[in-house]
């Protein structure tokens, strides 16, 4: 009644941002992402004879379960367990600070907890799963590429699904972190604001499928200039969106602008670099293997970049056979 699992998170190339008001989680736009290895969680799950009541610890603390319990209630019901579970999850990164925690928190906690239980679901079952509890967690069950469609009237399941392996493309993902701290507002309540506050949340959602139609056509021919032009528009049109709610949603700092100009002067200059930005001051840069050391120097001059990470395209959710080390 006990399994670990590790999950990477994942970075959306072209956004999800915002619900589709039928409060079955689904998302409004279609996104793309890629799954992240260099930054990783690992979460143990195992039901307990006798528990009162689910327990969680994050990073070693205790926390309190919200979401987590809601997707055991699922994961009981699914294998007709009674018993409550202790979950322990670790992040080797900042935990809440838009560095995508939830994707990869809620790919390893579906699959270990589905373990735990005695089930072993197909992919896209875990995926769905994972998706009921946090949209981006869809994306982060599978490795490299990944998809994943608006939600439509009447839809009940809602998987992510492998557009091209981890290998497809010579990617290189450098995040920039300019704070160590937590966010202050959270992706679900800062999209569920822009939802309802927004004048340009209509024409984001007009706009986003035409942003993860071409960014899906320059993935699949391996074109990484026409994906990076179009993720860095993508990313820019979501926080246009935000910016516009009222009160307006600023999740940058001056770091972050100071990253972007960096990002910009790097392409003036020839370097394969295009920004992302999601609910946090974080700026991930995209470039190539041979660019990388480059930029991470000059993300690393930037006042207020704090340092980087380097990571690269990776694999989905799996076990872990080794959880002690
Ligand atoms: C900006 O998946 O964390 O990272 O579905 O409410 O859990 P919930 O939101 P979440 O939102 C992610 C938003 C984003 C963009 C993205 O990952 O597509």
């Amino acid at each position: 009644m006990k399994a670990t699992a590790l999950a990477h998170p994942n970075i959306a190339l072209a956004k999800y941002w915002g619900k589709r008001g039928d409060g079955h989680n689904l998302p409004a736009v279609p996104s793309l992402s890629v799954t992240l290895a260099g930054m990783r969680t690992r979460t143990t799950v195992e039901f307990v004879e006798g528990l009162a009541a689910d327990e969680l610890r994050l990073q070693g603390a205790v926390a309190a379960v919200g979401r987590v319990a809601d997707l055991l209630d699922r994961v009981r019901r699914m294998a007709g367990v009674p018993l409550r579970a202790r979950v322990d999850s670790t992040n080797d990164f900042p935990t809440s600070s838009g560095l995508a925690s939830s994707a990869s928190a809620f790919a390893a906690l579906a699959l270990a907890a589905t373990r735990a239980a005695g089930l072993s679901l197909e992919p896209a079952a875990l995926s769905d799963l994972a998706r009921r509890s946090s949209v981006s967690s869809a994306r982060s069950v599978f490795g490299g590429f990944v998809a994943l469609r608006a939600g439509r009237a009447g839809d009940d399941a809602l998987s992510a699904e492998v557009v091209a392996a981890a290998d497809h493309l010579d990617l290189r993902v450098v995040v920039a972190v300019t704070h160590e701290g937590s966010k202050a507002v959270g992706s679900s309540e800062g999209m569920r604001h822009t939802v309802l506050t927004s004048p340009y949340f209509a024409a984001w959602v007009a706009h986003a499928p035409s942003l993860y139609a071409r960014l899906r056509e320059a993935l699949l021919r391996g074109d990484l200039e026409a994906l990076g032009v179009a993720a860095e528009e993508s990313a820019l049109a979501m926080h246009a969106s935000a910016i516009a709610a009222a009160p307006g949603l600023l999740y940058w700092s001056s770091a972050t602008v100071a990253a972007l100009e960096q990002v910009r002067a790097l392409r003036a200059r020839g370097l394969a670099a295009w920004a992302t930005i999601d609910a946090g001051p974080h700026v991930k840069v995209l470039t190539t293997s041979s660019d990388e050391p480059r930029v991470i120097a000059a993300m690393e001059q930037v006042p207020g970049v704090l340092r980087t990470i380097a990571t690269r395209p990776g694999d989905g959710a799996r076990l872990d056979e080794d959880p002690a080390a």
